[in-house]
């Protein structure tokens, strides 16, 4: 489950938009369901994703806007955490990595 807030109607009260700020809401959903629960909001740094798995906060890290600014943020992610053998870059990159 994808527990993110939308942030798409104006009269919405989300506390802040700092890194993290929806992670709370997925917590939650978290505890009081048996589904597997994906975390939204202010993603943007691998050591942080990795930290809300680690850390039992959610099941896995979902990454928005970060992935508009960087499109290869998962396969930069893999490489920053040394796990470069969990992902493959596609065959057609394979040559400029
Ligand atoms: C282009 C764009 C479209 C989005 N569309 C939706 C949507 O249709 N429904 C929704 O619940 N959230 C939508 N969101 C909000 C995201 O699910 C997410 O809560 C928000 O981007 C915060 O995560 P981020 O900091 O990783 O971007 C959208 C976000 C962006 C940037």
């Amino acid at each position: 489950m994808d527990v993110s807030a939308g942030g798409i109607h104006p009269d919405q009260q989300i506390p802040s938009a700092g890194p993290n700020y929806q992670i709370p809401y997925a917590e939650r959903v978290g505890v009081a369901t048996d589904a597997l629960v994906g975390a939204v909001g202010g993603i943007s740094e691998p050591a942080q994703a990795d930290a809300l798995i680690r850390n039992d906060r959610a099941d896995f890290a979902i990454v928005g806007r970060e992935h508009l600014r960087d499109p290869y943020f998962t396969l930069h992610a893999a490489e920053e955490l040394g796990a470069e053998d969990r992902v493959e870059w596609p065959v057609q990159y394979r040559r400029a990595v």
